[in-house]
């Protein structure tokens, strides 16, 4: 990836990433105009933030977080079934805010649905971590952000906040 794709990368996922995470700043003049504001159902934190962090669905394109919603019988080897209506509420609001990511849906391995650490831009980040490191106890996978980016909960992946755990 050349440096500006990675910049352009960068921005539009910290601009998803503030769809649900700064309800504050109605008077930002920095925002880009076509900025959609959406706003997170209760149920998308409690229910996909159950089992692992609730991922910011900037980080996928819709038609992979449409794989996930009609997937959830069998997701990664867990059942993440919902009732109608939260499952209507998270499927709209991921379409929604994540309708910026216009990157390919990654591939993904038979039976699962796609990985953002499958994504070039998660790879393409973490190109320096070994893969030993991953596989930590204190790590698990890829898909472990918090063990290394303590402010991800609150959509915080910058550089200044990683500590690879030993
Ligand atoms: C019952 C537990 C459970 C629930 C509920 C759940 N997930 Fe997951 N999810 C998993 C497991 C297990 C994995 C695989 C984690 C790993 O490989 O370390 C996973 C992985 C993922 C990944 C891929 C992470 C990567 O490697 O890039 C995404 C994206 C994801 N889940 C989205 C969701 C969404 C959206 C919801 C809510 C609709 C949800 N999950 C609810 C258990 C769950
Ligand atoms: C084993 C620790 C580890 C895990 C787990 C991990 N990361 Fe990272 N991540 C890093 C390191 C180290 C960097 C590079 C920081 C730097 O640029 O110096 C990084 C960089 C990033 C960046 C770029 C930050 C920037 O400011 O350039 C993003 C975005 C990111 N990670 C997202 C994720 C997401 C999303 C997950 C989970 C799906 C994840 N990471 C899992 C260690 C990790």
């Amino acid at each position: 990836m050349h440096h500006w794709q990675k910049i352009l990368m960068m921005a539009a996922l910290m601009l998803s990433g503030s769809l649900y995470a700064d309800d504050d700043h109605e008077g930002d003049h920095h925002r880009q105009p076509n900025h959609t504001r959406v706003k997170a159902p209760a149920a998308w934190q409690a229910e996909c933030g159950s089992c692992h962090m609730a991922y910011p669905p900037g980080m996928l394109p819709p038609a992979a977080w449409k794989k996930h919603m009609d997937t959830l019988r069998q997701h990664y080897g867990s059942n993440a079934t919902l009732d109608a209506a939260d499952e209507k509420a998270i499927r709209d609001f991921l379409q929604l805010a994540s309708s910026e990511n216009r990157q390919p849906v990654p591939t993904s391995k038979p039976g699962e649905p796609p990985r953002i650490t499958d994504t070039r831009w998660f790879q393409h980040q973490h190109d320096e971590i070994a893969p030993a490191i991953w596989k930590r106890k204190s790590v698990g996978s890829a898909a472990n952000c918090m063990a290394c980016h303590h402010g991800a909960a609150q959509g915080d992946f910058d550089e200044d906040s990683v500590r690879i755990p030993r």
